[in-house]
Order: C-alpha cells, then structure tokens, then sequence
C-alpha cells in the first residue's frame, strides 16, 4: 500500500495495512470505478492489487484495462497476504463468498463491504469476531472523483479502520462517517441516487431540444446547472428553497415552470422514488 494511503494512520495494525495489498472481490461496474479510481490518483501502484470476477473469460482484458492488476477468480488466493479486502459482489452472493474466504484471511485483514443491504454484524459473524469490518456506500460518480461515500463501523472495527476507509474514500470524493442504520436510506438517496439525477439531466436536456435548441448545447446547458446548483447548495450552505426564490421573479418565467413542476407532483415523486428505493435496499440481502 502506499505511503497515501496511510498518511492518516497510526498504530501497528495499520501498518499492517499499509505493508500489504488491497484485495477487491467482484470488479464488476462498482469495483472497477473504485480501482481504477484509486490507481488514477495514485492512491495504489497496479503491483499493491489483485481482483477477482465470478466469470474468467474477461479477466485479461480487465487486467490490461487496470494497468495490469492480477484478475483472477480465486477469491482465497485474492485475500491471502491483503491488508485491504474490499467487498464489491451483489449482496446475493456476499454470503457464500465470505463462506469460501473466510479461513484464508490474514489475522488482522480490514474488510470493506460496498454491497447494499448486508449488515457488517452478518459480515463479522461469517468472517469470525476479531475481523474488522467497515461499511461503505460510494456511488458511480466516484469515476470523476466526486463521489459521495457514507462509511460505518463493525463490531469490531476499531477507529484506526474506519479512518483507513475514510482516507480510501476520500481519494474518491466526499465522505460521511455515519451510523449503521441509516445505510439502507443512504443506499436510496445517494448511491442510487446518481440514477434518479440521470433522468432528471435527460429530461431536461429533452425539453432544450423540445424548446429549440440543438442536443449537445441542451445537454451540456443542463448538466451544467445540476452542477453548478449542487456546488451552490454545498458551498453557501443555504437552503435549497432559499436559492430557488433567488432565482424566482415576481410575475417572472421561472415561477411559470415551478408551477408546472408542482403540477406534476415532480416533489412527491422523488420522495417516493426515494422511499421505495430504500424498502427494497432492506430486503435485497435475500431476495
Ligand atoms: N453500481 C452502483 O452504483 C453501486 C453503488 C454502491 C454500492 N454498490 C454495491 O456494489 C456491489 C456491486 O454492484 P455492481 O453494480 O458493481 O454489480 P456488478 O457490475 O454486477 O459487479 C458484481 C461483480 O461481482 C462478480 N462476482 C460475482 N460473484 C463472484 C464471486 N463468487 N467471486 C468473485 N466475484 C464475483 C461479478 O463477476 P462477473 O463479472 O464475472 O460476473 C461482477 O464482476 C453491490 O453489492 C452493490 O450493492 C453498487
């Protein structure tokens, strides 16, 4: 691991960390965005990585897309000698993958688990008691170092873990240390939030084509707004509301297109898209 990575670490298990190599088992969509990202920003050298896929036919193209981090489908050898095992598989599966690695972990071994739904206790109780855990919920815009990642700790996770995950993540973007049982609301609002905010992008750029104006100069019109409005909210601190009123002339034209948002009830839909997001972030372990 590199000396980054451990900037903010003290104490002689983290050494441990810092000696050793981070393990990701199952670089799919999330894993993939992760890595790459961590080796952009030379958080990682290629040689201080391994990853694992279920299938073998496209681990050697993987690898090359990676810089050359060893992709393999042995998910023991992955995690034998890692410091590092970060946990990128559907939470379906996560069950039986912690089954199969848990007697080839090194003592000591930090695992990080991205997978929606699955507790760290269920995560602990299948690796043993003394393995410390930690919890992460990034999301896609993590590719472009944006990302915003809540992290809680396991049982038996000690400060020191959870600001190694923390100084992970925030190579990648924001992060939040959180209380466990606001993760599945996490998973709702912020990772699969990146989704509702590319309808929204799309539509909005739709309607700029509808109102005339050619596709490219709509879509990059409208993701510049999300931004810029997002950066706005971050900075300032303001409330939502008040920078929309900033915005809203008396007898203007926004106050004609915010009643047509109230019109088709667009508040109420992102709430439930939200809350029903969440509900089945509880249930996805199993089903
Ligand atoms: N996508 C997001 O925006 C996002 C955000 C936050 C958290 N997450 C979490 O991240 C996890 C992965 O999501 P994803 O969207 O990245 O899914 P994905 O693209 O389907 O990736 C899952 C990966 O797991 C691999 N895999 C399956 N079984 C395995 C096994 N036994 N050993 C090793 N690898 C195995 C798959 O291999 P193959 O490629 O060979 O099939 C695939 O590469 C989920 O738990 C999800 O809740 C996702």
């Amino acid at each position: 691991m590199s000396r980054s990575v451990t900037q903010t670490q003290a104490g002689s298990s983290t050494k441990t960390h810092a000696q050793k190599r981070i393990a990701v088992l199952g670089c799919g969509k999330m894993g993939t965005i992760l890595l790459e990202s961590f080796l952009e920003r030379k958080l990682i050298k290629p040689e201080e990585a391994v990853a694992t896929v279920q299938h073998g036919d496209r681990s050697q193209e993987l690898s090359r897309e990676l810089g050359g981090v060893p992709v393999t489908t042995d998910n023991r050898a992955a995690v034998a000698g890692a410091g590092i095992v970060l946990l990128c598989v559907k939470p379906q599966v996560l069950g039986q993958l912690l089954d199969e690695i848990a007697s080839a972990l090194d003592p000591g071994t930090l695992v990080i688990s991205i997978a929606a739904s699955t507790t760290a206790s269920f995560i602990q109780q299948k690796l043993g008691n003394g393995v410390p855990v930690v919890r992460a919920m990034p999301n896609t815009p993590a590719m472009v170092g944006a990302a915003m990642t809540a992290v809680c700790a396991g049982p038996a996770a000690k400060p020191e873990h959870l600001a190694t995950a923390k100084h992970l993540f925030e190579s990648v973007g924001r992060v939040l240390i959180v209380d466990e049982k606001h993760m599945d609301a996490i998973t709702a609002l912020s990772a699969s939030g990146p989704a509702f905010v590319f309808v929204i992008l799309e539509s909005l750029a739709e309607a700029g084509v509808k109102v005339g104006l050619p596709r490219e100069m709509a879509t990059t019109l409208a993701a510049q707004t999300l931004f810029g409005s997002a950066q706005l909210a971050l900075e300032t601190g303001h409330h939502p509301a008040l920078l929309k009123d900033a915005v809203t002339t008396p007898a203007g034209c926004t106050i004609e297109g915010l009643m047509e948002l109230e019109k088709g009830g667009l508040r109420v839909t992102l709430m439930n898209a939200v809350i029903k997001t969440t509900i089945r972030a509880r249930e996805l372990m199993t089903s």
